[in-house]
């Protein structure tokens, strides 16, 4: 089948980069990405490129080039629907924050709509594509609701999970290292429904990156993909504490081991630990669909990377307080950087937000610079948590444009997002503003520690004593 009109549901990090690669890659295609969050649309549709509601490096140039060509942003999400040859779901699937499975499982309440909505609104056959990370099985229910609710049209259900990460989003989809596609391998439709998609790929990826898999394979390996990048992060981050009390250095083994050609350098980096929509929401869900298979032990081997993760993000905000003689309470702690890593204004699961909740249960006053991250952000991030009323981490919290007055009469710096421009700051002029002894605590070992040490900073970095 010769696709001419897509569909994809779900205008966020997934849904509008790859929709934009797709539609700049492939003019003879018409891409409408729709919404139910009007907000959003109207900033992917702002002549503003500045105001896209996501920041990646290189996007604004390519939704420039496509956009009210052949790429278009809207509400009316049944009429895209309708017009589709094919429709991709690319909705969120967070963590379950209620119910069976609370705090484990995918909540699939919007992929579930997705399906009716396609459903309903479907008056010829289509190809229905999961983009969107799934627990294997899930296309078993998406065919169910698609064939017990619809109007007698045909559906091929494929997955084809999105490898991008943020801040690179742009480079990863223009060349990717590989392309999932899950479909029926054992029918002649399921066939044909892969071959279209690999078709709309092979305009820019070569052929032989495009894998087929049949669809629990193709599910499970999203999962998975992202267990084993998570498990390199808390093995190098459970490594760091170990150098912390033997005088090895976290760079040097990372280095060392990376050499290793089975290991690879890659996803070795200590850091305050690991943040972002999908390592820990796939884990644990990962984690709990082996306990409903009854699979204890392969349950709880994963779940151990969360609890390093956490354990990792608790002892930064640990080692701020004691090296603080024990008491943060009505002291200035900067924070540079908010994001869960550079290059994105993402901060879902952000390390930042769990150090902050630690300190300002202490009655620190935090004050924050992101270059990406608006006050209000910052504000919703933290409210989340529960962990006191909106009033006090008002009170606690503050958000400021420029990292020199974050710093100003601050008792300690904590580096969280390793943004390229804080290596670039005028160290000295920061270190006679602050309160003495100056104190960084850089959980990103971004920053230069010798010159720092040479300006007169105390400096603690991950994995080094
Ligand atoms: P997101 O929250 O940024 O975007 C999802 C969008 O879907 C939202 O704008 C929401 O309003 C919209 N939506 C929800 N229900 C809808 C409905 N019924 N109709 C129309 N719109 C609806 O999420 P995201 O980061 O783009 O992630 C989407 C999926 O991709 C998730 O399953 C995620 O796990 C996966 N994924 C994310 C990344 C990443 O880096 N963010 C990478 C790979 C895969
Ligand atoms: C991840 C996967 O990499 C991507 O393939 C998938 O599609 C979505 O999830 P993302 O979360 O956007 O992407 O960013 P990633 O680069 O994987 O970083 C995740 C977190 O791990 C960040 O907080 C990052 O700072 C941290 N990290 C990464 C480390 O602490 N050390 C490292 O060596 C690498």
């Amino acid at each position: 089948m010769k696709i001419s009109k897509i569909c994809c549901i779900g205008a966020g990090y997934v849904g509008g980069p790859t929709m934009a690669v797709i539609a700049q890659k492939c003019p003879h295609i018409q891409v409408k990405v729709v919404d139910i969050n009007q907000a959003r649309i109207d900033a992917w549709n702002d002549s503003d490129l500045d105001r896209l509601p996501v920041y990646e490096p290189g996007l604004d140039k390519i939704v420039a080039d496509a956009r009210g060509k052949n790429l278009f942003f809207s509400t009316d999400v049944d009429q895209a629907i309708k017009e589709a040859d094919m429709v991709f779901i690319s909705v969120n699937t967070p963590t379950k924050t209620y119910g069976e499975g609370k705090g484990q499982a995918a909540d699939l309440k919007w992929i579930e709509k997705c399906a009716r909505q396609i459903a309903a609104a479907s008056d010829s056959d289509k190809i229905v594509v999961e983009k969107s990370t799934l627990p294997v099985r899930t296309a078993e229910a998406v065919k169910d609701i698609l064939d017990n609710t619809g109007n007698g049209h045909k559906f091929q259900i494929l997955s084809n999970p999105e490898f991008l990460a943020e801040g690179t989003a742009v480079e990863d989809l223009l060349d990717p290292d590989r392309v999932l596609i899950g479909g029926d391998t054992s029918s002649p439709d399921g066939l044909e429904a892969i071959a279209s998609l690999v078709d709309i790929y092979a305009n820019w990826v070569s052929r032989d990156k495009i894998l087929s898999t049949n669809v629990w394979s193709s599910e499970l390996s999203k999962l998975t993909a992202n267990a084993f990048l998570a498990q390199r992060v808390s093995s190098i981050n459970s490594l760091s504490e170990l150098c912390e009390s033997t005088e090895a250095d976290i760079h040097e083994v990372s280095r060392a081991i990376g050499k290793d050609s089975r290991i690879g350098p890659k996803f070795l980096q200590a850091s305050v630990g690991f943040g972002g929509s999908c390592f820990q929401k796939d884990i644990l869900n990962l984690v709990y669909i082996s306990r409903s298979y009854g699979l204890t032990e392969v349950a709880d081997y994963w779940e151990q990377v969360i609890k390093m993760n956490d354990h990792q993000k608790g002892r930064f905000a640990k080692k701020i307080i004691k090296s603080l003689y024990n008491t943060v309470s009505g002291k200035k702690i900067a924070f540079l950087g908010w994001a869960f890593k550079k290059d994105t204004n993402d901060t879902r699961e952000s390390a930042a937000i769990y150090v902050a909740d630690h300190l300002l249960n202490e009655g620190a006053n935090v004050y924050v610079y992101d270059p990406k991250v608006s006050e209000e952000q910052m504000y919703g991030d933290i409210d989340y948590l529960n962990s006191r009323s909106k009033v006090d981490n008002r009170k606690l919290l503050q958000s400021e444009d420029d990292p020199y007055d974050v710093c100003k009469g601050a008792h300690a710096i904590a580096i969280l997002t390793e943004w390229d421009e804080f290596k670039d700051y005028d160290w000295e002029v920061i270190y006679h503003s602050m309160q003495k002894p100056c104190q960084i605590f850089d959980g990103r070992n971004l920053l230069d520690k010798e010159k720092l040490e040479k300006i007169g900073f105390r400096v603690y970095s991950i994995g080094k004593s």
